[in-house]
C-alpha cells in the first residue's frame, strides 16, 4: 500500500505550475511550466513538421492516421482475476502511476451501459430471470486493473491484489448527513460515463443516464411523485429508488471503497472536473448531458470537501453562477422541503432559478495554458443544432470560485471544421486539445439522417495548438461500426494514449445480425475494449524528446 504523500507526489501535486493543478487534467505528472516553455520554443520547428490527419472512414476497424498504431489492452469478458472479468461498454479511463517512471500503475475504467443482446441474452417479450438482470448489473460500474509496460507493451497483471470490479451491486456510502430515501448506504453504481480525479488521488465516476435502470421519479402539477419506468426494468427485480442514482461517485482505487457525493447534485452527470484552490478548497465542474439541461459547479467552503459548500448553476446569458442554496433562494423554499430535496431534484431547482439551457454538456477540461474551462456541447437536435460546439468558459480573473464569467466558442462542429458531436476531451503535454466524437448509433451512417453522412464513423480529433495551423482540427482515428471512442487519457510519459472503444455493433438487432465483429475475435462477437495508441504522430504533437 502506498502512502498518501507518495501517491500525491506521483500525481505531481505540489510541483510548480503556472496554473493551479492543470497537471491533474493533462495527465499524472506536472510538466506545465516545461510545457509553456517547450511550446513557445518549438513553434517554429513545428512549422516544418507535417501533421497529417485522415479522412472520415466507415469501416469495422480502428483506423489511424499515418504515424500511429494501436494494441488492444483489455476487452469485455477478459478475466482480470480468478474472481472477476472486465465489464461492458467502457468509457472514462484514468491511469494512476505506482512507479516513479510511470510504467506501472492502476487503470480505472468506467462501464457505462449494458446491452442485453450480448450480456444477458434477454430478448424483449421473453420471460426474464433474475440471473439475467444480475449479469446486466455485473456488466456496469467500473474496473480497476494493474497494468505494466513490459518490453514496450502494456499488459494487464492478472490477479493483482488491486484488481477488482465495482458493479451495480457494490455497496456505497453517501457523503451527506441526511439519509437518501431512508438509506445511509446505496446499492450499486451504473451509467458510469465520464469522470475525473481528485487532488487526493481518488477517482470520480459519474452516473449519467441513470433513468434507464430504475426509472425516474417525476412530479405532477400538484408536486405528487410518479414513478416513470426504466428501459432496462431492473426495478421489477430490485426495489432500489431512482433517487439513489444520478450522482458523482468517488472511488478509492487502492481499496475499492466508494461514496456518492450528494452536495454535487443529482442529474445526468457526464463528468466531474476538479480544481483545487490555493487554500485547498475545491471547485467541481459538471455537465448534465441532456437536451436543454445545465452546467453546474460546486464550490467547497472547507479544504478538500465535496460536502461542505454551495452548488451553482450557469446562467450563460448573463455570465453568472446562480446559487442553489435553499436558505438563500425563496423560489426554492416555495417548491422544496429542504436542501436535500433541492439536490435530489437539481434539474427542477436549476430551471426554477433561471439557469440557461445548454446543448447537451459533455466532458469538461481545464486548458493547461490559459486556465479556461473547456466544455463540449455535443448537439441539440430538437433545436436543429446537429454538430455541437466546444465552448470556453472564462471565469472572471481566472478565479475558479468567481461567480461571474464570459463564454466563447473554441471550435464549432460542422462541414467546415470536419467534426460533429464533440464528447470527451483531453489536453496533451503541448496543450493540443484531443477530443472524441459521439454521433449517436441511430444517426451515424443513416441515409435518413443526412446531416451526419459525410462524417462517417465516429472518430478522434485534435485541435492543433501551435504553429501556422493553430486552431485547425485534424482527425487522427476512426472507430469501428456503431462505436464511439471514449475515455482518452495519456500515460505519464505521454507516449501512450489509453482510449476506450465503446459499443461496437451497438445497433445489432440480434446475435445473428451483427453490425460489427470488432475486435474480430474467434467468437465473432463485438467487444467494447480499451486500446493503447502510440507512434510518431502522437510524439510530434506532444513535442517529445526525439522531435525536439
Ligand atoms: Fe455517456 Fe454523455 O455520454
Ligand atoms: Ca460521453
Ligand atoms: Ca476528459
Ligand atoms: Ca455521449
Amino acid at each position: 500500500m502506498i502512502k498518501r504523500r507518495s501517491f500525491l507526489s506521483l500525481l505531481g501535486k505540489g510541483a510548480a505550475g503556472t496554473i493551479l493543478l492543470p497537471s491533474l487534467y493533462i495527465g499524472c505528472r506536472n510538466r506545465v511550466s516545461e510545457l509553456t516553455t517547450v511550446a513557445s520554443d518549438r513553434m517554429n520547428q513545428l512549422k516544418s513538421i507535417v501533421l497529417k490527419g485522415m479522412k472520415p472512414i466507415s469501416s469495422d476497424n480502428v483506423e489511424l492516421a499515418e504515424g500511429l498504431s494501436y494494441k488492444t489492452l483489455v476487452k469485455w469478458m477478459d478475466p482480470i482475476s480468478d474472481a472477476d472479468t472486465f465489464g461492458f461498454n467502457n468509457d472514462f479511463t484514468c491511469f494512476i502511476p505506482l512507479s516513479d517512471n510511470g510504467d506501472d500503475g492502476l487503470l480505472w475504467v468506467n462501464h457505462e451501459a449494458t446491452n442485453p443482446i450480448f450480456v444477458s441474452k434477454y430478448k424483449r417479450g421473453d420471460d426474464r430471470t433474475i440471473e439475467q438482470v444480475q449479469k446486466e448489473m455485473y456488466s456496469v460500474g467500473g474496473s480497476i486493473i494493474r497494468v505494466k509496460k513490459v518490453d514496450d507493451n502494456w499488459q494487464i497483471i492478472h490477479n493483482d491484489p488491486y484488481n477488482r470490479r465495482i458493479t451495480a451491486q457494490t455497496e456505497l456510502a453517501i457523503n451527506w448527513d441526511t439519509p437518501i430515501m431512508g438509506k445511509t448506504t446505496i446499492i450499486g453504481t451504473h451509467s458510469n460515463c465520464s469522470g475525473g480525479i481528485t487532488p487526493w488521488g481518488t477517482i470520480l465516476t459519474c452516473e449519467e443516464n441513470y433513468q434507464d435502470y430504475y426509472g425516474e421519479t417525476v412530479y405532477d402539477q400538484n408536486n405528487n411523485a410518479i414513478h416513470q419506468r426504466s428501459y432496462a426494468a431492473w426495478e421489477d427485480f430490485y426495489n432500489y429508488p431512482a433517487e439513489h442514482y444520478g450522482w458523482v461517485v468517488e472511488i478509492d482505487p487502492l481499496t475499492g471503497k466508494g461514496m456518492k457525493h450528494i452536495a454535487l447534485g443529482r442529474f445526468c452527470h457526464e463528468c466531474c472536473t476538479l480544481v483545487e484552490l490555493e487554500d485547498k478548497r475545491v471547485v467541481a465542474y459538471s455537465g448534465d448531458d441532456a437536451n436543454d439541461e445545465f452546467i453546474y459547479k460546486f464550490i467547497s467552503s472547507k479544504p478538500g470537501s465535496l460536502k461542505e459548500g454551495t452548488l451553482y448553476v450557469a446562467d450563460t446569458v448573463n455570465g453568472k453562477w446562480i446559487s442553489l442554496d435553499y436558505e438563500k433562494q425563496p423560489a426554492l423554499q416555495e417548491k422544496f422541503k429542504n436542501q436535500t430535496e433541492v439536490l435530489i431534484r437539481a434539474r427542477e431547482a436549476a430551471r426554477l432559478v433561471g439557469a440557461s439551457p445548454q446543448d447537451r454538456p459533455e466532458d469538461i477540461e481545464i486548458d493547461p495554458i490559459t486556465g479556461h474551462v473547456v466544455i463540449a456541447l455535443t448537439n441539440n437536435k430538437p433545436k436543429n443544432q446537429y454538430h455541437g460546439t466546444i465552448l470556453k468558459l472564462i471565469e472572471t480573473d481566472n478565479q475558479y470560485d468567481s461567480l461571474s464569467f464570459t463564454t466563447e466558442a473554441l471550435a464549432t462542429g460542422g462541414k467546415e471544421s470536419g467534426f460533429s458531436c464533440p464528447d470527451n476531451l483531453v489536453f496533451d503535454l503541448a496543450g493540443n486539445l484531443w477530443f472524441t466524437s459521439d454521433i449517436s448509433g441511430g444517426s451515424m451512417n443513416n441515409p435518413k439522417v443526412t446531416e451526419y453522412l459525410e462524417f462517417k464513423n465516429n472518430g478522434l480529433f485534435v485541435v492543433l495548438r501551435h504553429g501556422e495551423e493553430a486552431g485547425k482540427v485534424i482527425q487522427i482515428a476512426s472507430a469501428p461500426m456503431d462505436a464511439e471512442f471514449t475515455g482518452p487519457w495519456f500515460s505519464p510519459d505521454y507516449k501512450t494514449l489509453f482510449l476506450s472503444v465503446q459499443h461496437p455493433g451497438g445497433n445489432s438487432s440480434s446475435l445473428n445480425q451483427l453490425t460489427s465483429t470488432w475486435p474480430h475475435d474467434e467468437d465473432g462477437l463485438p467487444k467494447p475494449s480499451v486500446i493503447t495508441i502510440e507512434g510518431d504522430l502522437l510524439e510530434k504533437l506532444n513535442f517529445l524528446d526525439k522531435f525536439q
